[in-house]
């Protein structure tokens, strides 16, 4: 079978075409012909060695998003058979429940070999049936970025119909973050470093938008169209250089779901006006199996499609990481799988 494999972590130009035996599905394990995969933040990092010894750094198959169809069953595998379309999940083994560190382990495309090849195997615990309303471009792009949405907007976060939910910039994450809290009937301020970026999350059903660039203040506009209140949750990729703001606009007793840090890793943010304030501060790791499955139902009942910003056939991947990494993209990167 054909793989990209990231011989080295130079970057992505350690990304190489190859050809790699066929996998065997063992005890538990189910075979797949995978279709299309998608990148996210994350895999740009594993490029250059990010994760230092908690990633392998000699020929990874990267990418943990990806979707295809089941090919041969390992032993004792029941709830699948041949022909079937699946959707992978980023935590292999963490089906539902609270996580372990053991179960966080079990991610694909950093210890482990993920989904940018023709043929995989996965645990049967690590994959979910897809959809008929998605295909399999559309739900290759869900499992990370759009769980990890659906974790903090409605597992975790329990966003009510009225509720003002703050998205900051336009990535993967926050697009479905966007698209989530407007379906649960959630008001949406998001922000983005663009205009013409914010004219696409209007269209999207943003109810405000702020520039975050032209107005660095943003929390406090924020809290301004809340008209003093504040709102209830704030989807947190920046980290420590969006932190301050994030805490301007977050009304008492409201959550902050602590999901990136594209703007840095450490902060010297006031912790009084956390504990004083009952702000909840929630950390979201992706999210489980389970959640995965229930998600892709809500988003085939209501018509929710992943925002696609490009499709990149595979001997392209190079092309894609590139591409994610110049912040160019609006919404997800994805690579066809022949
Ligand atoms: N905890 C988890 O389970 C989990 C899961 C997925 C992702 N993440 C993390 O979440 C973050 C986002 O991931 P992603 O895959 O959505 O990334 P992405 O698609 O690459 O998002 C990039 C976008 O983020 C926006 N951005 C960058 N700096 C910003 C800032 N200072 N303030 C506001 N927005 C900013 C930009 O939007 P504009 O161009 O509109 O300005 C940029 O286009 C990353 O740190 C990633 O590691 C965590």
């Amino acid at each position: 079978m054909k793989a990209v494999v990231l011989e080295d972590v130079g970057g992505p130009s350690c990304l190489k075409l190859v050809d790699r035996p066929d996998p065997v599905a063992g005890a538990g394990q189910v075979l797949v012909r995978l279709r299309a995969a998608a990148l996210n933040y994350r895999d740009t990092l594993v490029t250059t060695g990010g994760y230092g010894s908690r990633q392998k750094k000699t020929d990874l198959i990267p990418l943990s998003d990806g979707a295809g169809e089941v090919v041969a069953l390992g032993e004792g595998v029941t709830r699948f058979k041949p022909g079937q379309r699946v959707t992978v999940s980023f935590f292999q083994s963490w089906v539902g429940g609270q996580p372990t560190q053991e179960l966080l382990d079990d991610d694909l495309g950093r210890a482990h070999d993920g989904t940018l090849c023709e043929l995989q195997v996965f645990k049967e615990t690590g994959l979910v049936l897809t959809p008929d309303a998605l295909s399999d471009i559309e739900a290759a792009s869900t499992p990370c970025a759009g769980l990890t949405a659906w974790t903090g907007i409605v597992s975790l976060g329990a966003t009510q119909p009225g509720d003002v939910v703050l998205v900051q910039g336009t990535g993967g994450v926050s697009l479905f973050a966007l698209q989530f809290a407007k379906l649960v009937g959630a008001e949406v301020i998001a922000t983005s470093s663009s205009d013409a970026k914010l004219d696409r999350v209007r269209a999207l059903g943003a109810d405000h938008v702020i520039n975050y660039v032209t107005d660095p203040d943003w929390g406090k506009t924020a809290l301004g169209l809340t008209g003093g209140r504040g709102v209830d949750h704030v989807m947190e990729v920046g980290g420590a250089g969006t932190m301050k703001q994030s805490l301007r606009a977050i009304r008492p007793g409201g959550m902050i779901s602590l999901v990136g840090v594209l703007a840095g890793a450490r902060s010297d943010f006031l912790i009084p006006l956390i504990g004083s304030r009952n702000i909840r501060l929630q950390g979201v790791t992706v999210g489980t199996t389970g959640g995965l499955a229930t998600m892709l139902r809500a988003m085939a009942l209501h018509g929710t499609k992943p925002v696609i910003d490009q499709v990149f056939p595979m001997e392209k991947a190079r092309e894609a990481y590139e591409h994610v990494m110049a912040g160019r993209h609006f919404g997800k990167v994805c690579i066809e799988i022949p």
